[in-house]
């Protein structure tokens, strides 16, 4: 197999960069010999500067062991320029792991629009960039015959953008539900064995599922966005967020929980579009599903979906890590597409 060297810079090196770079590390002679891919990473970009490779740099002195914090420091050069490695280093991919802001969608937009701009390919687990501007951001990676792929932002390890897009080609999808956020799953799931609210909220963010701030999580925004990009991209929609109606589940009276368990149901956080006569409805809303809802056995940290298809039925996957290693292999999964689609 013909081997294919591609740069890679990294934005954002919390939970999902971290699990990133291991992942690198441990699959080189995989995507070596799999994939004929050598991976090079050649900065990595968090808020207080850059860490470019000098002598002696190695994926593993920068990961997160004990003392991994002065290797860091060793290689770390304050003020180090994204505009400058972008136009100086051989495009590849930018990978962006940096925090959703889904007001500003910065800093992803402005990364994703200066790396599409300098001829680099974009994979991004980033949601706010893509809450955004959706449209502006596809346009411009089209324009510039560039991809920008984003399944760690959609579902991560659940292959929801792939299964829509490639397996269902050919079929209009008519509506979408889903169990897009591990971390709400985790908590209802959790409030049904007894759990308070507040216990539950804290594993999942000691597990590294929750956002860095969980009322994402829990008032339905990480659903919304996830939605909103299967929306866009697999029933070739314009959703924005200010389309869908959101209801998450903070204040769910344990009692409902409580009372749908004892009656064989059971209560989920499920995003929903339908394509309707008059157009489209997309809402996140707590709902309660019985036995014979296809994402009813669908509990804890897992997430699923389902599509509702004129031609080839309904369609459900379910399953998929929701932690960072699972957001880091969606995004590794998407560097390699880009070469071997
Ligand atoms: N907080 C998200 C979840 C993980 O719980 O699914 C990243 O999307």
């Amino acid at each position: 197999m013909t081997e294919k060297a591609v740069n890679l810079v990294l934005m954002g090196f919390g939970n999902v960069g971290k699990a990133f770079v291991k992942l690198l590390e441990e699959k080189t002679d995989h995507l070596r010999e799999s994939h004929g891919l050598s991976l090079f990473l050649r900065a990595i970009f968090k808020s207080t500067g850059g860490l470019f490779p000098c002598a002696g740099f190695k994926l593993k002195d920068i990961l997160d062991d004990p003392g991994a914090d002065l290797r860091v420091h060793a290689f770390w050069k304050q003020n180090l320029s994204l505009e400058s490695i972008v136009r100086e280093v051989e495009p590849g991919v930018l990978v962006d792991c940096t925090p959703s802001n889904l007001k500003t969608g910065e800093p992803g937009l402005t990364h994703a629009r200066l790396a599409l701009d300098s001829g680099w390919h974009v994979v991004t687990a980033n949601k706010g960039p893509l809450a955004v501007n959706f449209s502006g951001l596809r346009e411009k990676a089209s324009r510039n015959r560039l991809a920008l792929k984003f399944s760690g932002a959609a579902a991560a390890a659940l292959p929801a953008l792939d299964v829509g897009l490639c397996s269902l080609a050919g079929a209009e999808v008519l509506a979408v539900e889903g169990i897009l956020n591990g971390t709400t799953n985790f908590i209802l799931t959790e409030m049904g064995e007894g759990r308070s609210y507040s216990e539950a909220v804290q594993e999942a963010r000691v597990r590294g599922i929750a956002e860095p701030d969980p009322a994402s999580d829990v008032e339905g925004w990480d659903t919304a966005v996830k939605l909103l990009l299967i929306g866009n991209a697999v029933m070739g929609l314009n959703l924005r967020l200010s389309d869908i109606s959101v209801e998450g589940i903070v204040g769910l009276p344990a009692e409902l929980i409580d009372r749908a368990r004892r009656e064989g149901k059971s209560v989920k956080l499920l995003g929903r579009i339908r394509r309707e006569q008059g157009g489209i409805t997309a809402s996140v809303a707590p709902c309660v599903i019985d036995h014979s809802h296809p994402l009813f056995g669908v509990e804890g940290t897992a997430k699923g979906i389902t599509y509702f298809t004129d031609t080839m039925g309904d369609v459900t996957l379910t399953g998929g890590k929701s932690d960072p290693r699972g957001a880091a292999a969606a995004v590794l999964k998407d560097i390699i597409n880009i070469y071997h689609p």
